[in-house]
């Protein structure tokens, strides 16, 4: 690989990530990935230390990327990828602990991993001159909802648990930091609810053990690999009572990345740019449910349980910003993401790693 304009994706291994790397290698972009396999399945063959995604990404879009096991807590380790690529140009920021109920019971893991790993990234950034950043942030940091559909102008904090906290202190930071230095460019892209897979059911998301998600949790029932999937209340103030989310394709959402990184690569782009990245209209529970199981051909046994913990009754996006200024708006259904991921599923019936 030529060091000419590589981009730098943190948790490339990962959901998003992957599916972002496609689309990155499709538009031309030379790609370096790091990962530190918390949450990724190692190349089961052992040839490489790739992880199983990547590899398959490489397959798909039949371009190469370069990968290294890195993990953001470990500041020489994350030196050593800056020095062997001085052309760095722009760092995707996927790298994180994701779960909203897990965190209520790991609290500094997640600070650690989610606020320490972003800091440490950034001082490295610093170090090296690097100074355009796109950071995976999420629709949580919007907290309880004033209003709906949500805005970027919406008030920020006071969010329903810690992974939430994590993703506002680290937007914060990158705030105070570009307000501090006006070389940085900082992109925070706050994604509503990913859901889906790569066409080909060649990738997709692969949570390891229980999914927290209601859409591999799904996934995961009409499968076989679980008996049925609880409904975390019905008494909410949405349509059917059990909650109502902005679902949005992976393959969208990895578009508006690379639309992202057009956006901030293209001169005086200096300062903080923020961007929601859903698809504007949104789905109960029980119609996430039907959905599937339309898509699937499987019935999907449901038990409605009590409430979770730091759930809010609706949240859906506004993206009239970054259609405006992006030039992005997803394409892709609530049927296809249903369909894309029972392809995936089906599959890859134990994810990644065949003897999960
Ligand atoms: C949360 C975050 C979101 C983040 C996403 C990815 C909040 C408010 N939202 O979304 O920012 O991007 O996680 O990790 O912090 N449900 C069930 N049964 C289940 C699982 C979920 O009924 O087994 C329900 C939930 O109560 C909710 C909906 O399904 O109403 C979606 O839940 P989930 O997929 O976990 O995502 P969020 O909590 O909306």
């Amino acid at each position: 690989m030529t060091d000419e304009g590589v981009i730098l994706v943190t948790g490339g291994a990962g959901y998003v990530g992957s599916h972002c790397c496609i689309d990155l290698l499709n538009s031309g972009f030379k790609v370096v990935a790091i990962d530190n396999f918390f949450n990724a399945y190692k190349d089961p063959t052992g040839a490489t230390n790739y992880p199983e995604s990547l590899i398959r990404v490489q397959k798909l879009t039949g371009k190469s990327l370069e990968f290294h096991e890195v993990d953001l807590m470990n500041m020489d380790e994350l030196r050593s990828v800056f020095k062997k690529y001085p052309k760095i140009t722009c760092v995707i920021h996927f790298a994180a602990l994701k779960a909203v109920g897990e965190s209520f019971q790991k609290v500094l893991a997640y600070y650690s991993n989610n606020i320490h790993g972003a800091c440490n990234l950034l001082s490295v950034m610093e170090e090296f001159k690097v100074f355009k950043l796109v950071f995976s942030s999420s629709a949580t940091v919007y907290g309880v909802p004033e209003y709906l559909p949500l805005d970027e102008k919406h008030k920020t904090g006071n969010c329903t648990n810690p992974y939430g906290t994590t993703k506002d202190t680290v937007e914060r930071m990158m705030i105070d930091l570009a307000n501090s230095n006006s070389n940085w460019s900082i992109t925070l892209l706050r994604y509503f609810n990913p859901a889906g897979a790569h066409p080909s059911g060649d990738i997709g998301e692969d949570p390891l053990g229980i999914p927290n998600n209601l859409m591999p949790y799904i996934a995961q029932v009409a499968i076989g690999r679980r008996e049925k999937i609880s409904v975390y209340g019905d008494d909410y103030k949405t349509p059917d009572g059990t909650g109502y989310r902005d679902y949005i394709h992976v393959m969208d959402l990895a578009a508006g990345h690379v639309k992202a990184l057009q956006h901030i690569l293209a001169p005086n782009r200096e300062g903080v740019h923020i961007f929601n990245l859903g698809s504007g209209k949104g789905a109960t529970v029980l119609e996430v449910i039907a959905a599937f199981s339309k898509a699937s051909g499987k019935e999907i046994p449901y038990e409605i349980a009590g409430r979770r913990k730091g759930d809010v009754d609706s949240l859906y996006a506004s993206c009239d910003k970054a259609e405006k200024e992006l030039d992005w708006k997803c394409g892709l259904t609530l049927e296809d993401m249903c369909r894309d991921m029972w392809n995936w599923q089906t599959k890859n019936p134990r994810g990644f790693n065949p003897n999960a």
